[in-house]
């Protein structure tokens, strides 16, 4: 996840598979069929599994989430420190899940500030619920990235990926993928936040993915149509064989 243009294509397994063993079994059937050109592909996996992926296959293993703070008496949860110990070398931070299990935008902008102290590339997750004609929900994005970047200065630059991810998009139960224009919409008010935060020059080298109902049919229209320089990738990247053919529509872009 380095601050070069290179596409990236993050796959985000959720709560699954079942088994180390089919997780084990996914992730090598992805790796033996990687194309030849090929964007950056990284796995977030669950945290259980991290260790034996991250022996089993070259690809880039990391977390969906990690905790505020670093260490101590937090039942439950994993740190970052825990996660890099067994081969994580990113983590999302700030899901539509897990922000609707509870997670708030201080949470959140606590858990920027812990992986900028680990040195921990991350993906920020941000996205509105539902669209109004009036367009609130541009505003709605850039609170969440303004809240969950307060305190993350310029040179921390090069650990940050953004996810565009419309909650009304994602997952088995969204009625509609968002389109390659609607994309592009909050491609451009996002670029056009970084510009404002941390200059023109850094802000344009953060890379930043769509997230959402992504299939192999709709995968390239994102980055050729929609302006974003990757995907971030749910159900589809449980399934080798779909997401090698996005990871390849990715690399041919
Ligand atoms: P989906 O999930 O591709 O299954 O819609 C995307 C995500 O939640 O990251």
């Amino acid at each position: 996840m380095k601050n070069v243009k290179q596409k990236i294509v993050v796959g985000n397994w959720k709560m699954n598979p079942r088994t180390v063993v089919e997780a084990i079994d996914c992730a090598k059937r992805i790796a033996r069929n990687l194309p030849k050109k090929s964007p950056t592909v990284l796995l977030a996996v669950p945290t259980p599994f991290l260790r034996d992926i991250h022996k089993a296959v070259k690809i880039k293993v990391g977390m969906q989430s990690i905790a505020a703070e670093q260490e101590g008496a937090h039942t439950g949860l994993s740190s970052g420190p825990q996660g890099m110990s067994v081969g994580a070398t990113f983590t999302l931070i700030g899901h539509s899940e897990e922000r609707a299990q509870g997670t708030t935008d201080e949470t959140v902008a606590k858990q920027v500030q812990t992986a900028c102290a680990l040195k921990l590339p991350f993906i920020l997750c941000v996205g509105e619920s539902v669209r109004d004609k009036e367009g609130v929900y541009l505003r709605t994005i850039t609170n969440q990235l303004s809240l969950a970047l307060k305190n993350v200065s310029p040179r921390h630059v090069s650990f940050l990926t953004i996810a565009y991810e419309p909650i009304w998009a994602i997952g088995k139960d969204a009625l509609v993928p968002a389109t390659p224009k609607e994309c592009l919409e909050v491609v451009i008010a996002i670029k056009r936040f970084l510009s404002d935060t941390f200059g023109t020059k850094k802000g344009a080298l953060i890379p930043l993915l769509y997230g959402g109902s992504v299939s192999k049919e709709n995968a390239a229209l994102f980055v050729r149509d929609g302006g974003a320089d990757g995907l971030l990738v749910g159900r589809e990247s449980l399934k080798p064989k779909n997401f090698t053919h996005i990871i390849t529509e990715v690399g041919q872009v």
